[in-house]
């Protein structure tokens, strides 16, 4: 149930992929680009280094990564709509190397986009970065979420409830599940050296309350149709405290203004 110090070696190599991936897609995640594009580089990048993209036939999803336009919270399919000056995206993307999974999402800003919607963005990451400073070896899963609600509610923001981070190894969502709100059910799952899992806020400038595309049964929106945003790391209990396995060469680092 633990890792052990090979399994552990085998998610770090894992998380270091999925970041490269990230900082490869970087440059491409701009105005007149659309989010099919981003979509085949991730493929291709992925199976030119010889491994699998994860998200690709998951439960019958039909890409390889998730992009999630303005009031998208999460698994926004991608398509042939170009982004505009304005629109924040998130990209959410998973990857399995010699079977461990990495798992990372950033929200990029593109061309000039509002102070509204920069604000957003900015505390967004910042409270994937509280959440992660709320962590100690053998700490509460819901620490993280209290961390997070409170900042967020602070800035003005609601927290999704309807999903959520969670443990991470060689399947893409196990135990336990990582709510971004103080969940009590969560109060009896502890994060011992040894545990692998996601923390990956969903902020709304509105209400927390999410509406499932009915056609195509994954783009997640807000119900009142403001705008969300989403930060995601992939993040390893250590003996000492947390470990990031999905850092960035070229992304934002802990502290950046956006
Ligand atoms: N990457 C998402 C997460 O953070 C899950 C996407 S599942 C998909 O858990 F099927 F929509 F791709
Ligand atoms: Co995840
Ligand atoms: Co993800």
């Amino acid at each position: 149930m633990y890792l052990t110090e090979e399994e552990r070696e085998g998610l770090r190599t894992a998380g270091r992929f999925n970041a490269s991936l990230m900082d490869f897609l970087r440059p491409h995640v701009v105005e007149g680009n659309s989010t099919d594009k981003l979509d085949k580089l991730a493929l291709t990048y992925t199976r030119d280094h010889g491994h699998i993209p994860a998200c690709l036939n998951y439960k019958g999803y039909p890409k390889t990564i998730c992009t999630s336009v303005n009031e998208v919270v999460c698994h926004g399919i991608p398509n042939s709509t170009p982004l505009k000056s304005g629109d924040i995206v998130n990209v959410d993307i998973t990857t399995i190397v010699n079977g461990w999974y990495g798992d990372q999402s950033e929200t990029f800003l593109i061309g000039e986009v509002s102070p509204a919607a920069r604000r957003l963005v900015q505390t967004t990451f910042d409270s994937l970065f509280i959440g992660i400073r709320a962590l100690r070896p053998g700490c509460m899963v819901t620490d993280i979420g209290r961390a997070i609600q409170t900042f967020a509610a602070a800035a003005g923001y609601s927290v999704v409830r309807e999903y959520q981070g969670h443990g991470i190894g060689r399947d893409f969502h196990q135990e336990p599940g990582i709510p971004h709100f103080p969940q009590p059910a969560s109060n009896r799952d502890l994060l011992r050296p040894g545990t692998c899992f996601t923390i990956e806020p969903m902020l709304n400038v509105g209400t927390w309350e999410t509406r499932l595309d009915k056609k195509d049964k994954w783009t997640v929106r807000t119900r009142d149709g403001a705008l969300s945003a989403q930060f995601e790391h992939t993040i390893l209990m250590l003996e000492t405290g947390p470990e990031i396995l999905t850092l960035t060469q070229d992304g934002p680092r802990e502290g950046h203004r956006f």
